[in-house]
């Protein structure tokens, strides 16, 4: 299918490299015909890889801390002036825990480092959503997504201070959803993904086992990075109109298991 963000305008936070998934969404945001602005934090820009991804895409990239609301401000309205007028998607694909990454577990958290979890992984997600308000820089119907993991839900011990924070970033989606939908008809979700294979990925402890243990437990396998990138493009379309407030798992069946037989087979060839 093709040309299903055509004539749309957005903002892409996130992409560092080529594994990860606001990397690939850009990627199929492009093929669909959407024009847009990339943005990552300042240490993320001295990697270098964005540029790559913005000339591919034959974009510009714009610096911003998204804890910072100043960086927010000026992102919103550079990116609109840039684009020649308001926005119709945004993708928030954001996470970092120092507690989870220096290897603090959850019943031994630095407090300081647990705000820092909860400010990057989840509120930065609420300073974007009321900067963009308050600048009014969306059309009516816009579509602004958030990634998070299903550790919201149920306990994964690896994921740490992680888990409060992908909690509080649904709460979000739910609780502006309300105003936005109300007021402008935005439309606001998170995308529940399978555990993949990226730097963010990769920093959780166990992550291998993680991701085995989930492709093991999911009847259609771990979702890849790139039919995640497929699912925010039809939520970004004028397809999925009606769709708000919602955590919705792209995950291959997993969230919805209780036990498979491929698991109960490599447990029995464990005892
Ligand atoms: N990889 C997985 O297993 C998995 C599973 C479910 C959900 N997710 C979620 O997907 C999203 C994207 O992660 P990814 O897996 O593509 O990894 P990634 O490491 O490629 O992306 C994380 C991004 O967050 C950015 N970031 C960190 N601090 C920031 C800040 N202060 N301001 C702006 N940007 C900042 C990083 O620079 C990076 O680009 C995250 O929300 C993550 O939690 C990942």
């Amino acid at each position: 299918m093709n040309n299903l963000l055509s004539g749309k305008r957005g903002i892409i936070f996130g992409a560092l490299d080529e594994n990860s998934i606001a990397w690939k969404v850009a990627l199929k945001a492009k093929e669909q015909g959407a024009s847009f602005v990339l943005t990552n934090a300042p240490v993320a820009l001295r990697m270098g890889e964005i540029n790559k991804l913005a000339e591919h895409c034959g974009t510009i990239v714009i610096q911003a801390d998204a804890t910072s609301i100043e960086d927010l401000e000026k992102l919103i309205q550079q990116s609109t002036e840039h684009l020649g007028g308001k926005l119709d998607f945004v993708l928030h694909s954001i996470g970092m825990s120092p507690n989870v990454r220096k290897g603090k577990t959850y019943t031994d958290l630095n407090y300081e480092w647990y705000l820092k979890t909860l400010d990057i992984s989840a509120l930065s997600f609420h300073k974007l959503l009321q900067t963009l308000k308050k600048q009014d820089a969306l059309n009516e119907w816009a579509s602004v997504l958030a990634l998070t993991y299903i550790a919201a839900q149920k306990a994964f011990p690896g994921y740490g201070d992680m888990a409060d924070a992908k909690a509080t970033l649904e709460s979000i989606v739910r609780s502006f959803g309300y105003y936005y939908g109300t007021d402008k008809k935005v439309r606001i979700n998170s995308i529940s993904q399978s555990p993949t294979k990226t730097t963010a990925g990769s920093g959780i402890k166990g992550f291998n086992e993680f991701f085995g243990f989930a492709e093991n437990m999911s009847p259609l396998g771990n979702a890849p990075a790139e039919d995640c990138a497929n699912y925010c493009i039809t939520l970004f379309s004028d397809f999925t109109k009606y769709v708000t407030m919602q955590n919705l798992y792209h995950d291959g069946g997993f969230s919805n298991m209780g036990v498979s037989e491929m698991m109960m087979k490599k447990l029995e060839g464990d005892s």
